[in-house]
């Protein structure tokens, strides 16, 4: 049975707290931290920015899987590179030259994923699967934590899988928003291979069991 990599989104953790949290992810089966910055006006919220992923990053042992839900992301890249980004995620619906981001994001020596709001369909990556890392599908509108899962995403992940296959790339399929025990064996099944969780993980009276749950 294939096991998931799981990234808990701290999104969903304590920000007064933020140390607390970042150490429970190191010592928890996670694989990685999922980072989501959001800018309030790709997305009708803000997060939090670059002071907060460098002190993300000052306690983090695990890579760092940063999501940015940002319009005209190419003007951060540097910065994100220099905060510690492992994975560098951008959304494709924010990007006028997508094929250039992801180029500049490698160069930097980052992993590049695109994601893909709900709407957006999987088979748009055709002519960039084989540049990319992982593909981020959304399973909830971006935005928010906390929001119930769309059913839909199972066939996006199917289509996914089979893009990868008959490209010959390598790309991860990671699914964020909306995942819990009770859809996890599910994604997996349908071909994912990263389930980000914030407020199932974060949320649960004991957060380094319910990673361990995830995972399957
Ligand atoms: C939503 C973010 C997610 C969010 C997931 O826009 O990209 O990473 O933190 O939160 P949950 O797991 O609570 O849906
Ligand atoms: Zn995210």
């Amino acid at each position: 049975m294939k096991k998931a990599s799981i990234a808990p989104s701290l999104l969903a953790a304590d920000f007064g707290n933020l140390q607390h949290d970042v150490e429970m992810v190191n010592a928890s089966e996670a694989t990685y931290h999922h980072i989501d910055v959001m800018d309030g006006v790709f997305v009708p919220n803000i997060s939090y920015g670059m002071p907060v992923v460098k002190a993300i990053h000052k306690y983090a042992t695990k890579p760092l899987d940063v999501h940015l839900m940002i319009v005209d992301p190419d003007r951060y890249l540097e910065e994100f590179a220099n905060l510690g980004a492992h994975i560098l995620t951008v959304h494709y619906e924010a990007c006028t030259h997508l094929h250039r981001t992801i180029q500049a994001i490698k160069a930097l020596g980052m992993k590049a994923g695109v994601a893909l709001n709900p709407h957006t369909n999987v088979m748009l990556l055709e002519d960039i699967i084989q540049d990319i890392d992982l593909v981020l599908i959304m399973s909830v509108n971006p935005g928010f934590g906390g929001q119930s899962f769309i059913d839909n995403t199972y066939e996006k992940i199917k289509k996914a899988k089979e893009l990868i296959t008959r490209k010959k790339s390598s790309a991860l399929i990671e699914i964020d928003g909306g995942v819990t025990s009770a859809n996890s064996k599910q994604l997996v099944d349908a071909g994912a291979d990263i389930l980000v969780a914030g407020s199932f993980v974060f949320k649960s009276e004991d957060p380094t069991a319910t990673i361990k749950e995830l995972k399957g």
